[in-house]
């Protein structure tokens, strides 16, 4: 079977940072809105550090305005993560970036993107949200994700978590929305070891207690930290190579996806931003099995390691793993 074509979980990817050059676009000239300067010539995106990333990806997310639009952006993703054989996808929603996380609209924002969910399932992929503050935005900001995030809780919006700039307070300072979150019933993951070493990886088990954690891929730079891992079966959300292109780390030959693997930690494989990073499943996928020979055994364990991972109901868990069994 083909790379392309394996079926594949993916748990961790943003819904506007999936959102294909070409798309964002056209609703710019649709809306009139110059954002010119941060496209390439070659119409790819304009950018050259963590930092200035951020800085784009919030540029592109100011032509989505409406409900609408987020269903036209939901649509559009889905329809590349299925050409690349993902049958299940979890997907991290802004409230900031989509409604100023004003919790009536959100619920508008929010039924939207689940309808145009709902129409792809005849694609054969299933898609799960989870609410993300961001973390450079601050923890009073974060109240009123997590407030988002609380008052949707269902089984189709299932998790609370946060991006944004590591290098930006602690892990701790956002406890309270982690806590609200929590306490509606929903799964926490947040990104942390992926700027900052492993004491913010620590931090977000300890402070947080999420059960996730984003990336985490600096966690190799302590072996008592990768031993915890393992024993109390952290799921990492790896995202290789959007780790090399914003250079985490300088090579993939140099990528600790491997050795976290070996030494037992629960590794899974996503794309983060896709566009942003010139990647697809598939070319996850292939880099991979070029760099460290994974073949079809490991990627059918890490899919299944995914799917154990995954915040889904129980029951949405038995149809997917049917899906990864049956191709
Ligand atoms: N938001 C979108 N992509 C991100 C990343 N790789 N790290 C932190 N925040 C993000
Ligand atoms: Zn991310």
């Amino acid at each position: 079977m083909s790379l392309t074509s394996l079926p594949k979980v993916e748990l961790h990817l943003h819904l506007e940072g999936a959102a294909p050059p070409a798309f964002i676009h056209s609703m710019s000239r649709e809306k009139n809105i110059d954002i010119s300067k941060i496209f390439n010539a070659d119409g790819s995106y304009n950018f050259r550090d963590f930092t200035h990333f951020l800085s784009v990806y919030e540029a592109a997310c100011s032509v989505l305005k409406t409900p609408e639009d987020f269903a036209r952006l939901t649509t559009a993703v889905l329809e590349q993560c299925a050409a690349h054989g993902v049958v299940y996808a979890e997907t991290f929603l802004s409230p900031d970036l989509t409604c100023e996380a004003d919790v009536p609209a959100w619920r508008e924002y929010l039924g939207a993107m689940q309808e145009a969910a709902d129409r792809a399932e005849s694609q054969g992929i299933t898609l799960r949200g989870i609410v993300t503050c961001i973390r450079h935005f601050g923890p009073e900001r974060a109240k009123q994700s997590a407030l988002c995030a609380a008052e949707t809780a269902s089984d189709w919006l299932v998790g609370f978590g946060m991006g944004g700039a590591e290098d930006m307070g602690e892990q701790g300072d956002f406890a309270y929305s982690f806590d609200m979150a929590r306490e509606a019933g929903l799964r926490l993951t947040t990104h942390a070891g992926e700027w900052r070493g492993p004491s913010e990886v620590s931090a977000a088990l300890n402070d947080l207690r999420v059960e996730r954690i984003g990336h985490g891929v600096r966690s190799i730079e302590d072996p008592a930290l990768v031993e915890r891992l393992a024993e109390e079966k952290i799921t990492l959300e790896v995202c290789p190579i959007s780790n090399i292109t914003l250079n985490v780390f300088p090579r993939m030959s140099d990528h600790p996806v491997e050795k976290l693997r070996k030494a037992g930690v629960p590794v899974t494989i996503s794309t983060d931003d896709p566009p942003f990073f010139h990647t697809t499943m598939t070319r996850e996928y292939e880099t991979l099995e070029r760099t460290f020979g994974w073949d079809e055994d490991v990627f059918a364990s890490v899919n299944q390691t995914a799917l154990d991972g995954a915040f889904c109901t129980d029951e949405t868990r038995d149809i997917i793993s049917k899906r990864l069994k049956s191709e």
